[in-house]
């Protein structure tokens, strides 16, 4: 077993560390204030290739790994989560259903824009009644000819409203349940595609969670994905991706937590000597660093098996649920080791409390992972 990055990764780290620390730091803390997305760092990435890490080179992507992803979006999430799950979003959700599951044309015609940032990507799964339980889908695409017609609600979709590309899920027949969901390509400037409000949500506010309908919206059927009723299919296995970034950009924020905790607790006396001298604060931190390194471990195994090709359902559900409660109590601890300056919003650990939580929510809950979890180990798989 070798744990040794290799230089492709370990480079895309790098850069995605330097422009992090470099423009993140600021429009982290920016972003968070004003709830506007960060479209300047977001084209700058493209530029840097950071939108495309896996998309193959013949498709105008980095051509590097699931491992080289993961890296890149923790950094980017240590000082902006904002950021994190943007590319998140638009990597795993958007592009991978495309390499993944869709044909040579569609290949063609969208990776290279994706890649480059020309059109960001959203997944439009959750509705208002469908969120752990994915399958139960009312959105409907009827076919017409050389087309479908689709009609519908989505909550909750990350990107929405700067979304070029969407993945969107409908039922073709809903008399058959899950095998009735299909998916498709669908470009949100056409007719029909309306983005109905974003939310006002506890964190992450630089990255966009809208509603969105479509009325009468005419999909070609071309931009089928997988052929019809193959939809949840293409759903579980793209998330089995997703949850890799989640997975990650918890890591960044725990990351974050326990670096901010390190340095309060060294600079901060209390009864004359600095906290980092109790054991109390000792044994907090330990423990977070202790848990930010198996996060990690656990992400990037899952993120090393999706690059085998093996099956990485039972893995990535594992690093999100452990990375996401990671992230929220080292976000706590980190909060606690400030005390009343923790609860302020002079201390970013104020942020990274917010932040921390979606990530045991999005892209399935801590309990749908255990759901995932429990059913493979109960299997033996
Ligand atoms: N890969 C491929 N196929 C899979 C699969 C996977 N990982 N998981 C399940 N399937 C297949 C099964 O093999 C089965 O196929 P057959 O019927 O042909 O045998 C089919 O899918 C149904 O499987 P289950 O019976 O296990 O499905 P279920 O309905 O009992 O449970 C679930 C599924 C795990 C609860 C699922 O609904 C789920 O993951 N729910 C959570 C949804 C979620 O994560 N939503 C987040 C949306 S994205 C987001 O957060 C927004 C954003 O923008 C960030």
């Amino acid at each position: 077993m070798n744990l040794e990055l290799t230089e492709a990764q370990r480079g895309a780290r790098d850069v995605a560390r330097r422009f992090a620390r470099e423009k993140l730091d600021r429009i982290g803390v920016e972003v968070d204030r004003t709830h506007e997305f960060p479209q300047e760092a977001v084209a700058e990435l493209g530029q840097l290739g950071m939108l495309g890490v896996f998309i193959p080179e013949q498709y105008g992507g980095a051509g590097l790994d699931n491992v080289a992803y993961a890296l890149v979006v923790e950094e980017l999430s240590v000082e902006c989560a904002s950021t994190g799950v943007i590319v998140s979003a638009h990597c795993s959700l958007g592009s991978w259903p495309i390499l993944g599951t869709g044909d040579e044309a569609q290949r063609q015609r969208y990776l290279p824009r994706m890649a480059s940032g020309e059109w960001l990507g959203c997944f439009a799964l959750t509705e208002p009644q469908a969120g752990s339980d994915a399958a139960g889908q009312k959105t409907r695409a009827i076919r017409d000819g050389d087309s479908y017609v689709i009609n519908g609600t989505k909550n909750f979709i990350t990107n929405g409203p700067e979304a070029g590309v969407c993945i969107l899920f409908a039922n073709t027949a809903p008399e058959q349940g899950h095998h009735g969901i299909s998916a498709f390509i669908v470009e949100t400037a056409c007719p029909g595609f309306q983005v109905v409000r974003t939310e006002d949500k506890m964190g992450i506010h630089g990255a966009h969670s809208a509603q969105l309908s479509f009325s009468d919206l005419r999909v070609p059927r071309e931009n089928l994905l997988a052929g019809e009723g193959e939809g949840f299919k293409v759903a579980m296995k793209t998330l089995d991706g997703g949850r890799i970034g989640i997975a990650a950009q918890a890591v960044g924020i725990a990351r974050a937590s326990l670096q901010a905790s390190l340095n309060y607790a060294q600079e901060r006396k209390s009864f004359g000597n600095p906290l980092a001298s109790y054991q109390a604060i000792q044994w907090k931190l330990a423990d977070m660093a202790v848990e930010v390194d198996a996060a990690r471990l656990l992400t990037l195994q899952a993120a090393s098996l999706k690059d085998m090709g093996r099956p990485s359902t039972k893995q990535s559900a594992m690093a999100k649920l452990f990375a996401a409660e990671t992230a929220m109590k080292a976000a706590t601890e980190a909060v606690q080791i400030h005390g009343g300056y923790g609860y302020t919003k002079e201390f970013k650990v104020e942020r990274f409390f917010r932040d921390a939580k979606i990530t045991e929510i999005y892209e399935g809950t801590s309990e749908i992972q255990r759901l995932v979890i429990s059913s493979h180990v109960l299997q033996n798989r």
